[in-house]
């Protein structure tokens, strides 16, 4: 089993409904990393990984965030800040007539190498919340091609068209490679 270093129960339950039926089993490790304030997520994951990586020898961790399009950068690394401060309801506020967005995942994957995953998914942002499923701003954000939000949808719907379930691709193309040369 390869511990997933995650305190997102959410994020976990998108990678094990993915990886499972693969035959790549993970368990969900709840210790706390340092998450620099960086520009980019793969900065944030290649610090963390740096640190984890003087006590680990086999780890994933992700990093992952929401964009506004038309407001460059936000909430970009600071989403979960953002989430947890003025909320989806002060988010809707803020978005204007031009309603894309985008979500981006970076995974890194740890062996004695650091090997990196990224995905990304292009949407709007809703008019309004919907939806109970999912975590964070999956509410209020609509993929392009489909009517309903993130959270409408199972965790198995989302995976197939998320930055996570992109990025959780790649990385399961690479073990499984790997694994079977
Ligand atoms: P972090 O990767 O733990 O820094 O958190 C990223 C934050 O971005 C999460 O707490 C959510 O608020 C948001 N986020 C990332 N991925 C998703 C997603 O798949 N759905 C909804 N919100 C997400």
């Amino acid at each position: 089993m390869i511990p997933f270093i995650t305190t997102n129960e959410g994020k976990f339950e998108e990678f094990r409904t993915f990886l499972e039926p693969l035959g790549l089993q993970l368990s969900m490790s709840d210790r706390e990393y340092p998450e620099v304030q960086a520009d980019s997520l793969e900065d944030v994951v290649l610090y963390g990984a740096s640190v984890l990586s003087r006590e680990l020898d086999e780890f994933v961790i992700e990093d992952s965030g929401f964009f506004i399009d038309p407001i460059p950068g936000f909430p970009g690394v600071y989403s979960k800040h953002i989430h947890g401060s003025i909320g989806l309801d002060g988010v809707l506020k803020l978005v204007g007539t031009d309603r894309r967005a985008h979500f981006e995942a970076c995974i890194l994957y740890y062996d004695g190498t650091s090997h990196v995953f990224k995905g990304e998914v292009t949407g709007t942002v809703a008019t309004e919340r919907r939806g109970t499923g999912g975590f964070g701003y999956d509410p209020i954000f609509i993929p392009d091609g489909h009517d309903r939000t993130f959270a409408e949808m199972t965790p198995a719907e989302k995976n197939e068209l998320s930055h996570r379930g992109r990025a959780l691709e790649s990385m399961a193309g690479f073990l499984r490679s790997r694994d079977r040369p």
